[in-house]
């Protein structure tokens, strides 16, 4: 069993506040990420899959395939999108780092093949990140 990671990059707006709530209660619990007008972050995403080597290949998985996966079903869907508004798999969510992990995990659970999905990693910010291992 061995680990593989393939890194990749989006930009995206978002905000955390819950429509239920008052802009002021949003502050008192967000703070400045509750602005109304939205903020940005350059998130880095780390996709993690295990599995055995094949012998044929010395491959776990074609990275060329994961990329390829990762961009079409979650990076086209998040680069350069306000995750609040633009992101199907992200309606009706709070979007927090941990929960757009889940939904980013949930997305790619789905169609990886041959390899099996060990973590999702998101840095939002160089100092803050989340793992989700499912
Ligand atoms: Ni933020």
């Amino acid at each position: 069993m061995i680990h593989i990671t393939r890194r990749e990059r989006f930009n995206a707006a978002h905000k955390l506040a819950r429509p239920d709530w008052s802009d002021e209660h949003n502050k008192e619990v967000f703070g400045k990420c509750s602005n109304p007008n939205w903020h940005g972050h350059n998130y880095e995403l780390f996709v993690t899959v295990k599995g055995n080597v094949n012998p044929e290949t010395g491959f776990v998985i074609d990275l060329k395939d994961l990329k390829d996966l990762i961009n079409r079903e979650v990076i086209e869907k998040l680069d350069h999108k306000n995750i609040n508004l633009d992101v199907d798999f992200m309606k009706g969510k709070l979007a927090s780092t941990e929960n757009l992990a889940i939904a980013i995990w949930d997305e790619l659970a789905k169609h990886i093949r041959g390899a099996e999905l060990h973590c999702v990693k998101l840095y939002e910010t160089e100092n803050n990140f989340v793992e989700y291992f499912g």
